[in-house]
């Protein structure tokens, strides 16, 4: 309720964007550099190549896995709310000759069923899962925005993630996510809770991924006959 508020207060469209531009340029040089070409290409395996599949990077950031889907010849949709972001993702996809591979939406991450009308035979997403509305209302978005037999690939921090640095406002407002589904603002889900909800849905098979401690890590196909 209050990050729907605060979202319709503050519109992408209209030029606000909360990532500023020199945050975005360091954030992208980072992560392109640690771009995991292992996961891309367990991906890859996963949903049988990259080639002609239509992907959805949802929150896509400064686009380094949406460039590297296209290079393995995806058709990919990075939406996002920053244009910030959605800029340096173009100049990036230009440079490497991917341009023609690539199509950029502005919007809220809640905002991409309404504004795209498709669905997609990957959606994919990556450390922006928290800037969902809410945990249960965004598994809808992500679930709805896959075709039937379609995959989605959520990595997410967990509420342990960086704990030693959490402030007394991010511990309320974790424990209000947690304990009575009250979202505000961005907190980490609970460990868990993405493969409770989307074990809910028509699903073929889902892999959970918890290597990593502080992250959760869900691999899922949607059913071929889901809606
Ligand atoms: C940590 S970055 C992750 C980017 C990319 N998926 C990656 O793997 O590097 C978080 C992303 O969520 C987006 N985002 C969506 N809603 C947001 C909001 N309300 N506030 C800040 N960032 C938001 C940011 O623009 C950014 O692209």
């Amino acid at each position: 309720m209050i990050n729907q508020l605060h979202a319709r207060l503050h519109r992408p469209e209209q030029g606000w964007d909360p990532i500023a531009d020199a945050y975005a340029h360091r954030y992208a040089q980072t992560e392109w550099h640690k771009l995991d070409l292992e996961r891309v290409q367990r991906i890859e395996q996963w949903i049988g190549g990259f080639e002609g599949r239509r992907v959805l990077d949802l929150g896509s950031g400064p686009g380094q896995y949406a460039v590297a889907f296209a290079q393995r010849g995806a058709q990919v949709t990075c939406h996002d709310v920053s244009a910030n972001y959605l800029a340096y993702l173009q100049r990036k996809a230009g440079e490497l000759g991917v341009t023609d591979r690539l199509s950029c939406s502005l919007g809220y991450l809640d905002e991409a069923p309404r504004m795209l009308r498709t669905s997609f035979d990957l959606v994919f997403n990556r450390v922006c899962w928290y800037y969902g509305f809410g945990d249960r209302s965004f598994a809808k978005v992500v679930f709805s925005l896959i075709s039937p037999g379609g995959y989605g690939y959520v990595d997410t921090p967990h509420m342990a993630f960086n704990r030693a640095q959490h402030g007394w406002s991010s511990r309320a407002r974790m424990w209000l996510n947690h304990r009575l589904a009250i979202k505000i603002g961005h907190p980490f889900p609970p460990h868990g809770r993405l493969a409770k909800l989307f074990a809910g849905y028509p699903i073929d098979s889902m892999l959970v991924d918890y290597s990593t401690p502080d992250h959760d890590r869900i691999w899922l196909r949607k059913a071929t006959n889901a809606p």
